[in-house]
């Protein structure tokens, strides 16, 4: 009996694939940077038992449309916009994303953006490297404090509590806001439940980590900006569609908030001449949430292993419910 064909949508270390190898005929796309072409994946999805996928690749209902095989799609990241979850219902594949294993290492990275668009991080090492630096100045490259101040995290899940907890070793108020209350989390965390607006009104670091959903898409828009406190700083590490671009741009531009720490965008990856990457205020990073080397293997593991379950006829372990 030949072995079971799993497609990979991006080339991955050896060391990851390995030690799956004596059970599947393994593929990968062998770039490691560029993306997977359309063709390719409809054409290897047709073919395949389980497919690995990133989040930048779109899985809608074509994908599905003339698949005989596929029984399995692991997501590469706890999200999973990008997949058409009742397409793949109708097709009978599960689909899996990789939670848990990402949280501290997302956290890490969301803190950091918080504190460097704060501190002025990027901008300051700019100019000691541009060779601008000529004086130690009393306001030179001052930023904003972080300790001692409001954190308003929108979407309080597993990340969200994970910056809320960092948060508490900077001895910061922290707000949330989130489909259902979290009780635990007020008790461990000291964590205050308010609606959106009054979260947007207090806080002085306005943290988005909520799901990308049909409900949560653009709901960073121009009034959500104009509630917010002049001093604010905006950070994004969840999806770039729950921000419209264009009103945080205008929002930055009129000094209707302060500044925006960036891991996602509207469009990934951004153009360099993005409006938005012109402001010394913003700090962008290429979605690079849960990129430690660590975290990116373990996630790459729990895909194929995944996949080695549901081969198995087990449960997945990290199963995606719609
Ligand atoms: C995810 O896994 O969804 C994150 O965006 C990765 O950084």
């Amino acid at each position: 009996m030949s072995k079971p064909f799993i497609y990979i949508t991006r080339k991955l270390p050896k060391s990851v694939v390995e030690p799956f190898e004596s059970n599947y005929t393994i593929e990968m796309w062998p770039e490691e940077e560029k993306p997977v072409e359309r063709e390719v994946l409809l054409e290897k999805a047709q073919q395949a038992d389980a497919l690995v996928t990133m989040l930048s690749d779109r899985i809608d209902s074509e994908i599905f449309e003339q698949q005989t095989n596929l029984k399995v799609i692991a997501n590469l990241a706890v999200g999973y916009d990008n997949i058409d979850l009742g397409a793949a219902e109708d097709a009978n594949v599960i689909v899996t994303n990789t939670p848990d294993v990402l949280t501290d290492t997302t956290a890490d990275l969301t803190f950091g953006l918080l504190v460097s668009t704060a501190r002025r991080l990027m901008e300051a090492e700019r100019y000691v490297k541009n060779n601008a630096w000529e004086n130690w100045a009393p306001l030179l490259m001052a930023g904003q404090d972080v300790h001692h101040k409001t954190i308003g995290i929108v979407g309080m899940g597993r990340i969200g509590e994970a910056v809320a907890k960092r948060a508490t070793g900077f001895e910061m108020e922290i707000l949330y806001h989130n489909r259902s209350r979290k009780i635990e989390a007020e008790e461990k965390l000291a964590a205050t439940y308010v609606g959106f607006e009054e979260l947007l009104e207090r806080s002085d670091f306005v943290v988005c980590l909520t799901p990308l959903t049909e409900e949560t898409r653009g709901m960073f828009n121009k009034d959500a900006f104009e509630r917010m406190k002049d001093s604010a700083i905006f950070v994004n590490a969840s999806r770039g569609a729950l921000v419209d671009e264009g009103a945080l741009y205008e929002a930055i531009e009129q000094h209707v908030i302060a500044g925006a720490g960036l891991d996602v965008f509207q469009n990934e990856p951004i153009s360099s001449d993005h409006p938005l990457l012109r402001f010394d205020q913003v700090v962008a990073t290429p979605h690079i949430g849960s990129a430690s080397e660590e975290t990116r293997k373990t996630m790459m593991t729990l895909c194929l292993e995944n996949i080695q379950r549901v081969m198995n006829e087990e449960e997945a372990k990290t199963p995606v419910t719609r």
